[in-house]
């Protein structure tokens, strides 16, 4: 009798079966009303009193790994049941395709803009160290022009920080390269600032460089023209006040008019009728020599802008936020652009 169990546990651990039908069989052949285990426990009657015990254990035993087989395949063929029922002409389900990031849309636009004119694309790492970021621009330790920008400073070696502008490639762009330069690097930079409506703890940055023989104000001041006209209309003027920048002299910011209200004044540019987009200025001589470009030979211009305000300008945007909570409902709206 022990035997044949024997051999039926061998059997079972053997078997490997082929479909569900294969398995239903299998599953009734030996846990079926009149399987081998119920065979087998009907003949227990005549098995010796002193061997009932091992006897019962070994049936259980083979009882057991039967019912683990059957666990083991059902979900097997469940699935593949299934996948051969799956419809393939069925049409895809479009509310799950994602959209580009209003943040990218701004970006590629800038870049396509300055591309036309023969700038190209450059990058820079965002944990920076002093030099890049400060000191070959013009801001030695302890200036006071330091304060403008809240840096985020790495606690365990204050020579590195995460770069609080996208200026810091500027110099390692210069630093590889030698004149004529034309090169944009947009990025990610980070400050230190309480975040609302108005500013975040990170945020994006165009920076653009032209190094040449002869650059002009005019120049930097017919590119900048240009490029307002290509990201808010043909009718868009520019306005340049001077202003202060360490890396930059003279220096300038520079405000769009206001295509909302066409100059009229409203509550988006303040009643001012022009918007701020960007500092720019000529490269500051120092600059230039700190990065080993020959200040006497070359000179050049440079500007910067931060794209969500490009972009919050462009869109209509009043919070800041919006950008970075990843709401599908906000997202959404750009998806036809
Ligand atoms: N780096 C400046 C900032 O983050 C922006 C800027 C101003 C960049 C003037 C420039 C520039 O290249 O010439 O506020």
């Amino acid at each position: 009798m022990l035997e044949k169990v024997e051999s039926l546990l061998k059997e079972v651990k053997g078997f490997t079966p082929k479909s569900n039908k294969d398995l239903e069989n299998f599953r009734l052949k030996y846990l079926g009303k009149k399987g081998e285990i119920n065979k087998l426990f009907k003949n227990f009657k005549s098995v010796p009193n002193e061997s009932k015990k091992g006897f019962g254990q070994e049936i259980n035993k083979l009882k057991k790994s039967v019912q683990d087989k059957v666990d083991a395949f059902k979900d097997s063929f469940k699935l593949s049941k299934k996948s051969k029922n799956i419809d393939l002409t069925r049409p895809i389900n479009i509310d799950g395709l994602g959209s580009r990031h209003p943040i990218s849309l701004i970006r590629n636009q800038i870049t396509s803009i300055f591309n036309k004119i023969g700038f190209s694309i450059s990058q820079g790492p965002e944990v920076e160290d002093d030099w890049h970021n400060f000191s070959a621009l013009n801001l030695p330790e302890e200036h006071p022009a330091r304060d403008m920008q809240d840096t985020f400073f790495i606690q365990t070696n204050p020579d590195i920080l995460l770069r609080t502008h996208t200026s810091s490639v500027q110099v390692r762009y210069m630093e590889k390269n030698k004149p004529p330069i034309r090169t944009l690097s947009p990025g990610r930079v980070y400050r230190n600032e309480a975040v609302s409506a108005r500013a975040h703890c990170f945020f994006h940055q165009v920076e653009g460089l032209y190094v040449d023989k002869n650059v002009t104000f005019a120049d930097l001041k017919q590119v900048l023209l240009y490029f307002a006209k290509e990201m808010f209309g043909e009718q868009t003027k520019i306005r340049l006040r001077p202003s202060y920048f360490p890396f930059t002299e003279p220096s300038a910011e520079v405000d769009v008019s206001c295509n909302i209200c066409n100059e009229k004044g409203c509550n988006v540019c303040k009643n001012t009728g022009y918007l701020e987009i960007l500092g720019c200025g000529m490269v500051d001589p120092a600059v230039l020599d700190n990065c080993g470009i020959d200040a006497k030979k070359y000179n050049g211009y440079a500007f910067g802008m931060g794209i969500e305000r490009i972009a919050m300008l462009k869109y209509g945007i009043n919070d800041l936020r919006l950008f970075f909570k990843n709401d599908i409902r906000f997202l959404k709206q750009f998806s036809s652009l």
